[in-house]
């Protein structure tokens, strides 16, 4: 079965898809994108994901010709089409072809693209066992908030931690931490799930606000401030949001245990209230 492309209002096989050097977001990463998944066959939290991209567009300044229900048509279709028994969708909109100039091209439409393709979930004993992170120094722009194509901060700190033997890093800002690479993170201090606040310096996770809706409802106080390197660092427990990690427990960070060194049982419970709600 052909992983699905879509172009500017088409679908097509993937492969199929072309894109001219000259786009813009090629060229300067001018664009902005989703990512979203499926359970059951059904996309998850699919609005808040087209609200986010309507928001990252308006942003940048970039004028979506195409509104929230046909996104969500184009979405559905893809799934159908695709017919995996769960999908990654990924959403790209760029600021169109035009000869290279820093300046917003006039009357150029944007490039609407997609893949769907078979959503491989991690490893079920890897999120039980939990994994190993590291901090560095957060090197990303001043608008995180915006879910921009321009990865290559994340991209370098990803490759750092991998290399590094960790799944993820943590990046910190002026001693603050903010989130991870491709994951929000949330710790958890006297039964209190603390995460940094919403704002310039972190992506609006969509998995974020959803455990954190969670927390509530099942009673467990929530605290959106910031954390400082050092209180991350004497947690009793951390772990990781996002789409495709769901609730994800850190069980070292820079080689030094997190609390007893297993998932903590906050943890596991958001993890499992977590897997209550997409159960199909
Ligand atoms: N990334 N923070 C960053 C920097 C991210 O890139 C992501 C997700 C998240 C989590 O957001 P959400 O819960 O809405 O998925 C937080 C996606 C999955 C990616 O770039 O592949």
């Amino acid at each position: 079965m052909p992983d699905i492309g879509f172009l500017n209002g088409e679908f097509m096989p993937l492969s199929h898809v072309k894109i001219s050097i000259e786009d813009r977001g090629f060229q300067f990463g001018d664009g902005v994108y989703e990512v979203v998944r499926t359970y059951g066959g059904v996309p998850f939290q699919l609005d808040a994901h087209l609200e986010r991209l309507e928001r990252s567009a308006h942003a940048i300044g970039l004028d979506m010709p195409v509104n929230s229900t046909e996104w969500d048509e184009w979405v559905r279709e893809g799934v159908k089409r695709a017919g995996y028994p769960e999908c990654k969708v990924y959403v790209q909109v760029t600021r169109g072809v035009a000869s290279r100039d820093h300046l917003f091209p006039h009357n150029t439409p944007p490039t609407i693209v997609m893949s769907v393709r078979e959503m491989r979930s991690l490893d079920p004993a890897l999120c039980r066992a939990g994994v190993v992170v590291i901090t560095m120094e957060d090197l990303r722009w001043g608008r995180c908030d915006i879910k921009s194509i321009n990865l290559l901060p994340n991209v370098l700190a990803r490759q750092r931690a991998s290399e590094a033997g960790a799944f993820e890093a943590i990046l910190v800002r002026d001693g603050t931490v903010t989130e991870g690479a491709v994951s929000n993170l949330m710790i958890v201090n006297g039964g209190h799930v603390i995460t940094p606040q919403e704002g310039m310096h972190i992506l609006s996770g969509v998995t974020r606000r959803f455990v954190l809706s969670l927390a509530r409802k099942g009673g467990i106080p929530v605290e959106e401030r910031n954390i400082d390197l050092r209180e991350l660092r004497q947690a009793e427990e951390v772990f990781l949001t996002g789409t495709t990690i769901e609730v994800l427990p850190v069980v070292r960070i820079d080689n030094v245990p997190v609390g007893s060194g297993q998932p903590g049982l906050l943890t596991k419970r958001l993890r499992a209230l977590f897997q209550e709600q997409i159960a199909p």
